[in-house]
């Protein structure tokens, strides 16, 4: 089965197309973040109007580069939510449009699911159960991964999410937007023993994070210090995010005993996170796994392949069914 994955949640069109048999078969992103850096931060309408520009030239690209035609996709998934609501309404219209036109079924997409379930694209492929870190600009969760669509939320941020704390941050700095890769360059060059950031919620005995004291213990040393002293100020704001993510990792590790770990989002990207927690890994003997660098941030990849995963277990279904003797009427949801 051919999956065509459609992601316009937020500042990056991604289309994408996943064999279930052969794997990725291509993949195009068009990132608008130079259109939105004079503004200093995504503005909603222009996003709108540039995924509707791009998704079809993206498309097409996708469609020369995996040698297909339209008539070779059996079925669309898009980002149904969470996400700009009219950024959203581009890649659903179009996502629903060619499922009419084709005679193919369509599947919306949770956007933080399309996260969790990437580094199931490398290899080695992780087995479920595991814990998962979700870290990005607008999420920073634990959760147990038990299978598709059997999440547990173990705990999140209690504030801002860490990629808003890095990109909060990286502006403050005068490193512009998003300055979560910015700043950990920065971090790279400086010294992060020079000065001591707080650890938020370290000794919180839960698995709950915050990062606004953090970033607002940046802009007070970043106020007080002066620009010569960024580069410090980034490596002591990094080592302290990395510090508190690490930490509850393995602490969400030992709560739930599983020994795997998944890192997903666009933090997950980040050299110093990466670093800490393969040495984690090796010194602890759990097993860590990323997506593939390049799917880390938002892209269309992930969320054709949690489409397929989706379609591939409903059609497993086949003829069998299940019924609920416990169920509880409050977790109904309206027809979508
Ligand atoms: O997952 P994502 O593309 O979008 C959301 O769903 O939010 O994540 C974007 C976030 C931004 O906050 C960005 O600054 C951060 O991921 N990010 C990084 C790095 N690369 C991306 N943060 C720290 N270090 C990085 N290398
Ligand atoms: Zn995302």
């Amino acid at each position: 089965m051919r999956v065509l994955g459609i992601e316009s949640s937020c500042d990056e069109t991604g289309l994408a197309l996943y064999d279930t048999e052969a794997g990725l078969l291509a993949h195009a992103l068009h990132s608008q973040v130079a259109m939105h850096a004079e503004y200093g931060g995504v503005v909603p309408e222009l996003a709108s109007r540039d995924h509707i520009r791009r998704a079809l030239p993206l498309l097409k690209r996708v469609l020369a580069e995996a040698g297909a035609e339209l008539k070779d996709i059996d079925a669309i998934a898009y980002t149904q939510g969470p996400g700009l609501a009219g950024a959203l309404l581009v890649g659903a219209s179009i996502a629903n449009g060619l499922g009419l036109a084709l005679g193919k079924p369509t599947i919306g997409i949770h956007h933080l699911e399309g996260h969790l379930l990437s580094p199931l694209l490398s290899e080695p492929r992780p087995e479920f159960p595991f814990v998962a870190l979700l870290v990005s600009g607008g999420h920073t969760q634990l959760m147990r991964v038990d299978g598709v669509g059997r999440y547990e939320l173990l705990g999140e941020t209690v504030d801002d999410a860490a990629g808003e704390a890095f990109d909060k941050t990286a502006q403050l700095l005068g490193l512009g937007y998003p300055g979560g890769p910015a700043l950990s360059s920065l971090a790279e060059q400086g010294d992060a023993y020079r000065y001591k950031l707080p650890r938020p919620m370290l000794n919180s005995h839960n698995l709950d994070f915050s990062f606004a004291g953090l970033k607002t213990a940046a802009l007070t040393l970043a106020r007080k210090e002066g620009p010569e002293a960024a580069a410090d100020i980034a490596a002591g704001f990094q080592a302290a995010a990395v510090e508190v993510l690490a930490a509850k990792c393995l602490a969400a590790l030992k709560q739930t005993g599983l020994q795997r770990l998944v890192v997903a989002g666009g933090v997950g990207a980040n050299r110093s996170l990466r670093s800490r927690l393969d040495a984690e890994a090796q010194h602890k003997r759990f097993a860590v796994f990323y997506p593939p660098l390049a799917l880390c941030t938002d892209n269309g990849a992930m969320i054709a392949f949690a489409g397929a995963l989706r379609l591939a277990e409903a059609q497993g279904r086949d003829g069998r069914f299940t019924v609920k003797p416990r169920w509880d009427l409050s977790t109904l949801t309206a027809p979508a």
